[in-house]
């Protein structure tokens, strides 16, 4: 038996987690599992909405961090955690994603000896102004298992020295809770909801710090929106830290000005899918809504000057656009002329990616919870 924490605190983990949890209970004599949330992300829309949609049972463990500088939320979260692995002992503690909440409960287990793994191991942006960078770098150097969403992830890994005897490429398990809700995101009832018809708006998600706690940058984002709301309606349910930002920058006036433009709270996981797989274009600066986009076959902008998962690029629907204006509205009007890119799914993303990482598991000896060396390998 295999005790396994599996950690989720902001809202890109919940589906991220969700299909990991739902595979290793179909072997309840294999694993005991314990679901802890640090709270990172506290509001409802954030966090309670995720194990509605999901159907994640209520975690085992809230930590209750909530938000804070990078120092003190990280800090937080590990003294917290500590006590968890304390009374707990689990034999492994899984990971997922690069935001601090990954770090931080990675860190904690190295230190009290207990195996990480970390699920998409291996993205890189080589961009260390983003703190997402910087908890990849930091997490996949600390594991013990470092399960891959595509090949690039992979040679990123080797490059940077580790072993290949810790690294498996199982796919992307995001794309198992977007295959989950297929029949319901087929439907359009939250573009009803919202008043858009299919394929002929565009979605918006925004939270990067480098876009909108910039005022500056922020301004000249609401210039290129103000220019595409007149040709499509733009459909954006805003993040806390960007609503925040909006409000304190006085843009709440101007963006009442634009008809186009629906700003809208975060919506819940299958509404928000919804709405992403009907739209004409997606603009985001999103790590996941550049794959979901790119599953969909849905054209995507991502308002960067990098991506950590090029495969959607090279392979799928993703174009990097950066942030000058001219750049994107030509790229968005592409789109909107029809000829925005159809793509094709990358190797992996298939919906069975939990299985895979589940049966890497399956084959982790209990008595010694390290990796059975280059284990019968579960290939793809
Ligand atoms: C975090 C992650 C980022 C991820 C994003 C997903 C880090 C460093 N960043 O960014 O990688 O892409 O989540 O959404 O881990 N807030 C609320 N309510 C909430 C949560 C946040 O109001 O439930 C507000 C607070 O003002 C907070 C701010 O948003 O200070 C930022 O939250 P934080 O978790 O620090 O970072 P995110 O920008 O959400
Ligand atoms: N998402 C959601 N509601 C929203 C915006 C995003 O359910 O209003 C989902 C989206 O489908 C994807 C995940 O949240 O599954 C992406 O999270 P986010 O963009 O916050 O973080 P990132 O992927 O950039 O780390």
């Amino acid at each position: 038996m295999l005790k396994i924490a599996l950690v989720v605190g902001a809202r890109p983990n919940f589906m991220k987690v969700a299909p990991i949890l739902f595979e290793m209970r179909r072997y309840p004599d294999q694993f005991q599992t314990l679901l802890v949330h640090t709270g990172q992300h506290y509001d409802s829309k954030m966090s309670d909405v995720f194990f509605d949609d999901l159907g994640l049972p209520l975690p085992d463990v809230f930590l209750g961090v909530g938000s804070g500088s990078h120092a003190v939320q990280t800090a937080q979260t590990m003294i917290a955690f500590e006590k968890v692995l304390l009374d707990h002992r689990p034999d492994w503690v899984v990971v997922v994603g690069d935001v601090n909440s990954t770090v931080a409960c990675a860190l904690d287990a190295v230190k009290l000896d207990i195996s990480v793994a970390h699920v998409e191991a291996g993205l890189r942006s080589r961009d260390r102004s983003m703190p997402e960078e910087i908890n990849r770098i930091l997490t996949d150097s600390i594991s013990s298992l470092l399960l891959t969403p595509s090949l690039d992830a992979n040679a990123n890994l080797l490059a940077e020295g580790i072993a290949e005897e810790k690294i498996r490429f199982v796919g992307n398990v995001m794309i198992d809770s977007l295959r989950r809700f297929d029949a319901y995101t087929a439907q359009t009832n939250a573009l009803e909801a919202v008043g858009v018809e299919a394929r002929a708006y565009g979605l918006v998600t925004l939270h990067r710090p480098s876009n909108v706690d910039d005022p500056r940058q922020l301004h000249s984002l609401l210039n290129v929106f103000e220019k595409i709301q007149q040709q499509v309606p733009l459909v954006f349910p805003v993040h806390p830290r960007t609503r925040k930002m909006m409000t304190e920058c006085g843009l709440m006036d101007r963006i009442g000005r634009m008809p186009g433009l629906r700003l809208m709270d975060p919506l819940g996981y299958k509404d928000f899918v919804q709405l992403e797989r009907n739209a004409q274009l997606v603009l985001t600066d999103s790590g996941g809504v550049q794959e979901e986009t790119t599953v969909f076959h849905v054209p995507c902008l991502t308002i960067r000057n990098n991506t950590e998962r090029p495969v959607t690029v090279d392979c799928g629907t993703n174009t990097v656009v950066g942030t000058d204006e001219g750049t994107i509205l030509r790229e968005a009007s592409k789109i909107i002329a029809g000829r925005g890119k159809t793509g094709r799914i990358p190797d992996g993303w298939d919906g069975r990616a939990a299985e895979r990482i589940v049966a890497v598991f399956r084959q982790i000896d209990t008595q010694t919870p390290e990796l059975i060396m280059a284990a019968q390998a579960e290939s793809l």
